[in-house]
């Protein structure tokens, strides 16, 4: 049951008119591994709905292939390839009872009314939904909707899961518990998982891997903390957390360790691009990898905000402004707006672009 995902050279041009047509997904490249749980990652419109279609048989495809397993099923219909897709307005039967919703699919698939039974027993179980086996969708809060959609989908027993931001439409607080959830089956029953989101702290708790994707080309693919600490551009950067980047001027090199000047203080900077003296650099360096009191620089604090785990500062510092975030700054008293900050780069965490 458990099967990879392997997607070639994949590319969807839409035609609006004789005149204009969209690259929605362009020349897109992509391993997933059996069990791996991916999530597609990029701003409104990057494409990650009609990858995630395309792969669904619910697109053609202008160009490429898809892999699951050793199969290419970029001919097939979407009936025949061994996907269910999650969808973010549940998409469920409004008349039929919990029950009935899960097992629509298998009756479709003509199984033995025995064997829907179990599964759909077995789904109940695993999700702890019995109770409510009985209710049409109208009698459910949306959170308990969105399970019934998951369960669905999951009943299948599908090698390859898809999931299109099946949490967007819940309140904040039960779509972690939701997403706790769906990353704790996911584990449980194995199956292989594409997830749709643009919302950053999603893709960070839920995936193996993140695939960032602008204009329908993908920008950068790697392990959750890979992208925020080692993202390769300044848009993924910017995209995924907050983010400051400072330039710098390479003073000497030595393999990958570079002695780097920032506004006249050195730094020793790791890196493994390939970069001479003289070169002029842009480093990312997180709010949290500024020390607030470290020795090196002066700011002005112009924005100062208590969240709870943390303390937020803006801090003018030269022609900029920089994001700086300190966690519990207890037995410490609070700076304002207009003090005089002084601070520091954590030099392991200034990243060069
Ligand atoms: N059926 C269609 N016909 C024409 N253009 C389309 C069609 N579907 C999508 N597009 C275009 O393709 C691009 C990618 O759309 P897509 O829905 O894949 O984006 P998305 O990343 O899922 O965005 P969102 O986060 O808003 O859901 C957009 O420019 C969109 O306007
Ligand atoms: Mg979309």
């Amino acid at each position: 049951m458990k099967k990879g995902i392997s997607i070639k050279n994949l590319t969807k041009v839409f035609v609006i008119n004789q005149k204009n047509k969209v690259v929605a997904v362009d020349d897109v490249t992509l391993e997933v591994k059996p069990g791996e749980f991916v999530t597609l990652l990029g701003p409104s419109g990057c494409g990650k709905t009609t990858l995630l279609r395309m792969i669904a048989g619910f697109e053609t495809l202008t160009a490429g292939d898809i892999y699951i397993g050793e199969e290419n099923i970029g001919a097939q219909t979407p009936d025949k390839r061994d996907t269910a897709m999650v969808f973010q307005n549940y998409a469920l039967f409004p008349h039929m009872n919990v029950f009935d919703n899960i097992a629509y699919g298998l009756k479709i698939r003509k199984l033995p009314k025995t064997e829907i039974k179990q599964r759909v027993q077995k789904i109940l179980d695993l999700m702890k939904m019995n109770d409510f086996a009985h209710r049409v969708p109208a009698q459910m809060s949306g959170g308990q909707q969105q399970r019934v959609s998951l369960a669905r989908a999951l009943v299948m027993e599908p090698g390859v899961l898809l999931f299109d931001e099946p949490l967007s439409n819940l309140d904040a607080k039960l779509r972690i518990h939701m997403r706790d959830e769906i990353r704790k089956i996911q584990k449980e029953v194995g199956i292989t998982s594409i997830y749709v989101t643009h919302d950053q702290s999603e893709a960070m708790g839920l995936s193996d891997k993140i695939v960032i994707m602008k204009d329908g080309v993908i920008q950068q693919i790697g392990t959750p903390r890979e992208i925020y600490q080692k993202p390769i551009n300044a848009f993924v950067a910017g995209f995924i957390g907050k983010t400051n980047v400072v330039e710098g001027k390479i003073m000497s090199t030595n393999n990958s360790n570079y002695e780097v000047d920032i506004q006249g203080i050195t730094h020793m900077v790791k890196s493994d691009n390939k970069l001479s003296v003289g070169d002029k650099v842009s480093m990312m360096l997180r709010p949290e990898s500024i020390i607030v009191e470290g020795e090196q620089y002066d700011g002005i604090v112009t924005k100062s905000m208590f969240m709870g785990e943390n303390h937020e500062y803006e801090v003018k510092w030269n022609d900029q402004i920089l994001q700086i975030s300190e966690s519990n700054p207890f037995g410490r008293d609070i700076y304002e707006i207009g003090d005089t900050m002084k601070i520091g780069f954590d030099e392991k965490a200034l990243h060069i672009l």
